[in-house]
């Protein structure tokens, strides 16, 4: 017996930190896919989809334990079969794994990849800051050579660059396992001597990770911070001929750049070259981080592959989103139906799916409402929709196998034989658009 007074459920809700993408946002969406391929493919990277789910110890060793994703961030499961799994936090550990695996050493090199996906951290949701968001990411693996990095940085400045984002590039060299020990060393020193004056979670990455301290956003550290000795004063030969080579480099593409020696970026797997994507007001300070990236020559060696220099770029498409909306940035209008089926009865509804086909088959946008049967409200219909013809199939045109095309804009009627009707659409659509 169904009780008399069923308690209603309790509406579900999104998960905190994640986000629907809903029909009126898609246009954004499908005009930064776009943009991303367009720019990655005439630069000659080819696209490549990698898993969500991926060995948690990947990330572990790739990204480094002592790092904000692996302590506090990453969405880390066991599986039915006992496999200790994580969802994707980023995409470069998995590229690499990627290129190690199906031996990609063994392609003309360098190997030039691009991907667009979600990734999951779970960090604090904020403005710009949710825990399943979507990356667009380059990677250029198997080149030393200053000119990729330059490469790198150009076609992650393209991307913004096209949609006349104002923004602007920081970057740094954090040298190599050789020069870097040193540096690691004297800024030690420098941060013990002011240990006191160091906010707790500073004073927690003395010992761990003192270099995660220069990426402090807290207040007591800034002026330490500040003062602090720089890597690039500290960087061997060969990492500082790189670096000039870098800038040289920008410097004939014409990429503007600042030097900042604070972006050491939050993953470990960094060496010489870093850098960072920024838009905001310089002079006010109020500057937020669109992308980074960087080469991580030691990677592949941790990941148990052989030693392969690379460099790549990540960029948060949520954020870019934001910026195109706040700077007014043309996008491509998603295309409209233009026609309108309409039908009277069963009989012609029956007609109309198959018209619909037929005309989805030529690839003839077409709205619809077969659930309506008043002739009047899908007219209304139409009219909202902004439709340039409305077919219409009634009881007469069942009988003589036939559509009535309706003019929308002058409101002339047509009668024509039901096998012509699709090559007649498609004449009036392309003289309409000569019209627009
Ligand atoms: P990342 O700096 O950790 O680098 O992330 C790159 C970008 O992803 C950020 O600048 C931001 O736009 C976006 N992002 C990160 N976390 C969130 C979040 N919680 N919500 C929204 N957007 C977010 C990497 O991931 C490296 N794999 C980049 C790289 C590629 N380095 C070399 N190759």
């Amino acid at each position: 017996m169904i009780p008399k007074k069923e308690k209603k459920a309790k509406a579900f809700q999104l998960v905190k930190g994640m986000k629907d993408i809903l029909p009126e946002e898609q246009r954004y969406w499908q005009h930064v896919r776009k943009l991303i391929a367009r720019v990655a493919e005439s630069h000659g990277f080819e696209r490549i989809d990698l898993p969500i789910v991926e060995f948690s110890d990947l990330f572990v060793r790739g990204i480094g334990k002592a790092t904000d994703i692996v302590e506090k961030e990453m969405y880390v499961f066991e599986d039915q079969g006992g496999d200790k799994l994580a969802l994707r936090p980023e995409g470069t550990a998995g590229v690499v794994r990627s290129y190690i695996e199906h031996g990609m050493q063994n392609r003309p090199q360098p190997v030039k990849l691009y991907y667009f996906g979600p990734m999951f951290r779970h960090d604090k949701p904020q403005a710009g800051r949710y825990r399943q968001f979507y990356q667009f990411g380059f990677e250029i693996l198997g080149e030393s050579d200053a000119v990729v990095d330059a490469q790198t940085i150009m076609v992650a400045y393209k991307v913004y660059q096209s949609l006349n984002l104002p923004v602007n590039i920081q970057i740094n060299s954090i040298g190599c396992p050789k020069c870097r020990p040193e540096y690691e060393n004297e800024l030690k020193d420098y941060l013990k001597k002011r240990k006191n004056d160091l906010s707790e979670i500073s004073k927690d990455r003395l010992s761990k990770n003192p270099m995660r301290i220069l990426d402090s956003k807290e207040k007591e550290d800034l002026p330490i911070i500040t003062d602090a000795p720089q890597q690039i004063d500290f960087l061997c030969e060969d990492c500082r001929n790189h670096f000039i080579q870098v800038l040289e480099y920008l410097d004939e593409l014409e990429i503007p750049y600042v030097l900042n020696p604070l972006i050491i970026r939050g993953l470990d797997y960094y060496s010489r070259t870093t850098f960072e994507i920024w838009i905001g007001d310089e002079e006010e300070g109020r500057q937020s981080a669109l992308g980074g990236g960087g080469r991580y020559d030691g990677l592949f060696e941790l990941l148990g592959g052989q030693p392969t220099p690379a460099i790549g770029f990540a960029s948060g498409v949520e954020r870019l989103i934001n910026q195109i909306k706040e700077n007014d940035c043309r996008v491509d209008d998603q295309e409209q139906p233009k026609i309108f089926l309409a039908q009277l009865g069963p009989e012609a509804r029956k007609k109309a799916l198959r018209l619909f086909e037929n005309l989805s088959e030529e690839g003839i946008r077409v709205s619809e409402s077969f659930s309506k049967s008043g002739l009047k409200q899908q007219l209304e219909l139409a009219n909202k929709f902004g439709v340039h013809f409305t077919l219409i199939i009634g009881q007469k045109e069942i009988v003589d196998n036939t559509v009535m095309i309706r003019d929308m804009e002058n409101g002339i009627q047509e009668v024509v034989d039901f096998d012509k009707v699709v090559s007649e659409v498609k004449k009036r659509l392309e003289k309409s658009v000569v019209k627009e």
